[in-house]
């Protein structure tokens, strides 16, 4: 492979989705910037290594406005309203500043309690099976941060099923037609939502959105930002941390030795084994597009400007060894720290605090209530969610 040939990353089928680590090792063997066909079959520009990644993420000259996309690119928009994650600076400064400030680190710690209470409540409901199996996807990984982020934002009778099938369709359904329909149905489901808010706020984040002026210039966000953001925090608040979960007890169960070291000090590991989880493993393989505009160098490539797709393997920077030694080897006393699992620069993931909360409360409800947890399949029989952005398996079969 060279630089000038175009790695088709559909052509490499099954065992890429399943496996993509040594892939993305060969090319940064190669080095850092690659032509590649995503699955979806638009190409891009895969950016592979940790310090090149890293730099990539940070980098204004790449944006993150769709309407700078080539039109010829094959690649589409697929969301409800605007997002921050889809501006540049300063729109995106001011839509991050007006939701950060309903987001604090003391209104994630103050969900504390709540959410013990309903992973408490999904491992019961696992524990009572009298066949002592389960998919942990379904039991515990799902729907304990879709529960978690629709009490936040206040979407207390969001059909979880539907919204499930909707969610996972938008990110990842190979067909853009499936893509476009799930998205509309989510805009339908929140346009009506915002409505009723609205009218009967309650005290959650969409009524505080609602209502919110910013101190200096009365700003407040307008209905297209408002269904932007409830979209994607919804989205962006589940697909990504069922997969914490999911990856990181695979991670765990497919390591005793790491499984014991936890379970013999609990306390004194658990933070540092979740960012190993992140690390190791991480939900999002690749993150969301950014489009050169001007012509740009990356890591020594040139790039055309006009809209060319970038792309960054988070799940390769994490990977890198000039950056952690010994990077395929899964052990919670490394320091971790460091990764770009949430991403890096202004996009850093908002939700970082609240997905650890989580990842902390799941990994010690399960390993206290269940002693004998084991993977009740062979991990390499295991099939993963397909597309470039999220990294979870489909399902995650465990007895005990
Ligand atoms: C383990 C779980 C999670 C992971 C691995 C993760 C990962 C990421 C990554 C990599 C980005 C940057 C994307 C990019 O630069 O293209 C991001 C952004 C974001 N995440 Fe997360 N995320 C997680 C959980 C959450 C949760 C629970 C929430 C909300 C409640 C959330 C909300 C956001 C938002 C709003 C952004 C956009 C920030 C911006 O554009 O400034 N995430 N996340």
């Amino acid at each position: 492979m060279t630089r000038d040939v175009v790695v088709d990353l559909a052509a490499l089928g099954e065992d890429f989705t399943r496996d993509p680590y040594p892939l993305y090792a060969e090319l940064r063997a190669q080095g850092p910037v690659h032509r590649i066909r995503m699955p979806e079959g638009a190409d891009a520009w895969l950016v592979v290594g940790y310090e090149a990644g890293r730099a990539v993420l940070a980098d204004d000259r790449l944006s993150k406005e769709w309407r700078n996309a080539a039109p010829g690119s094959g690649v589409r928009q697929v969301s409800a309203g605007s997002t921050m994650l889809s501006s540049d600076a300063p729109a995106h400064t001011r839509l991050r500043r007006l939701v950060t400030r309903h987001f604090t680190p003391r209104r994630v710690e103050e969900l504390g309690p709540r959410v013990q209470e309903m992973t408490d409540g999904l491992v019961d409901a696992m524990l009572a099976a009298p066949e002592r199996r389960a998919d942990l996807v379904e039991a515990l990984a799902f729907p304990l941060p879709i529960t978690v982020i629709c009490e936040l934002i206040g979407v207390p009778t969001l059909d979880r099923e539907s919204f499930r099938r909707w969610s996972n369709a938008s990110l990842a359904s190979p067909l853009l037609d499936d893509r476009l329909t799930a998205a509309k149905a989510v805009t339908e489901y929140l346009t009506h939502l915002l409505a009723e808010k609205r009218t009967s706020p309650g005290d959650d984040l969409i009524s505080a959105l609602i209502h919110t002026a910013d101190e200096e210039g009365g700003d407040r966000l307008s209905q297209d930002e408002l269904l932007g953001m409830a979209w994607l925090l919804l989205v962006a608040g589940h697909e990504t941390t069922v997969n914490l979960i999911s990856n990181g007890m695979l991670a765990l169960l497919g390591h005793p030795d790491q499984l014991a070291a936890l379970r013999a000090d609990f306390d004194g590991l658990i933070d540092n084994a979740v960012e190993e989880m992140l690390r190791y493993d991480g939900p999002v393989e690749t993150p969301t597009y950014r489009f050169t505009t001007d012509p740009v160098e990356v890591a020594g490539t040139l790039i055309p400007g006009g809209g060319e797709v970038v792309l960054v393997a988070l799940a390769d920077a994490d990977r890198d060894p000039a950056r952690f030694a010994d990077p395929d080897r899964f052990d919670i006393r490394r320091d971790a720290r460091g990764h770009l699992a949430f991403g890096h620069g202004i996009h850093y993931c908002l939700g970082a605090p609240l997905a650890r909360l989580e990842a902390r409360v799941a990994v010690r409800t399960l390993l206290d209530r269940c002693p004998d947890l084991a993977l009740d399949i062979h991990p390499a029989a295991l099939r993963w969610r397909t597309g470039l952005l999220i990294r979870g398996p489909e399902r995650l079969p465990v007895r005990w």
